[in-house]
């Protein structure tokens, strides 16, 4: 029987899970709290894993080692790095990599440590059934690809910088990490995103006005997947 994983980084982005699904119970451990309940037959385990790599590592092997999720599913705000992207926008991602993580002083391309990749591939089965939901659903859901690192971005250099060494649409604080640990298990991982702000200097102040609704809409489009990967599961086994 399999068991999902929907997690977020911030409380404000699994609100709207914990708002939807009935007959929670909340576990304590490893200071965080996980939320159990169940959907269509399917268990389902909930937590925000606090903002950053290291937080989002270690609530993401909790999930899979402790509560024996088997589907993890990601769910939240993101920064926009492609000109295209507006807040309110949603986006799935195909792969992550770290902007952070830099030995290039040894040679190696930035994003890259040995035995370890610059980009992970994220779920294609997971990116299909996103995109169909999405467009069955009408929403327009875009492919990204997701530089994750452990600062909040709020500055035009910075974003060249990552636009033109990992080609990024979209950055966050958690994906890369979460799919390091989903990588290294052999779980599957769907993440997505909507846009809160444009990772310019406007940034802190757009972050604050739209995380909540920009969460909303992520959490909204996660529901209906959950509800679709909960009918069909057969799919992705
Ligand atoms: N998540 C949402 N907006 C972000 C930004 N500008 N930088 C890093 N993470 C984010």
């Amino acid at each position: 029987m399999n068991k999902i994983a929907i997690m977020g980084a911030m409380p404000e982005e699994i609100a709207p899970l914990l708002e939807y699904f009935k007959d929670i119970k909340a576990t304590k451990y490893a200071s965080n709290v996980y939320y159990e309940t169940s959907y269509n037959n399917i268990n389902i385990v909930i937590a925000y894993s606090k903002i950053g790599k290291v937080f989002s590592a270690l609530t993401t092997t909790i999930l899979i080692e402790k509560f024996k999720c088997d589907i993890v599913l990601f769910s939240g705000v993101a920064g926009a790095i492609n000109k295209n992207l507006k807040i309110g926008d949603i986006v799935v991602a195909t792969k992550t990599a770290q902007h952070d993580l830099d030995i290039t002083s040894f040679g190696h391309e930035i994003g890259f440590v040995p035995e370890g990749s610059k980009f992970i591939n994220m779920n294609k089965k997971l990116i299909n059934i996103a995109i169909d939901v999405a467009k069955t659903n009408n929403i327009s859901l875009k492919k990204a690809i997701v530089a994750t690192g452990d600062q909040f971005v709020a500055h035009e250099n910075r974003k060249k910088f990552i636009f033109d060494n990992f080609q990024a649409d979209a950055i966050e604080m958690e994906g890369a990490s979460v799919a390091v640990v989903c990588h290294s298990l052999n779980i599957p991982l769907l993440i997505i995103r909507s846009i809160s702000d444009t990772a310019d200097t406007d940034a802190g102040f757009d972050f604050d006005k739209f995380l909540d609704s920009s969460a909303n809409i992520s959490a909204k489009l996660m529901i209906t997947i959950v509800a679709y990967i909960s009918k069909n599961i057969k799919k992705l086994n």
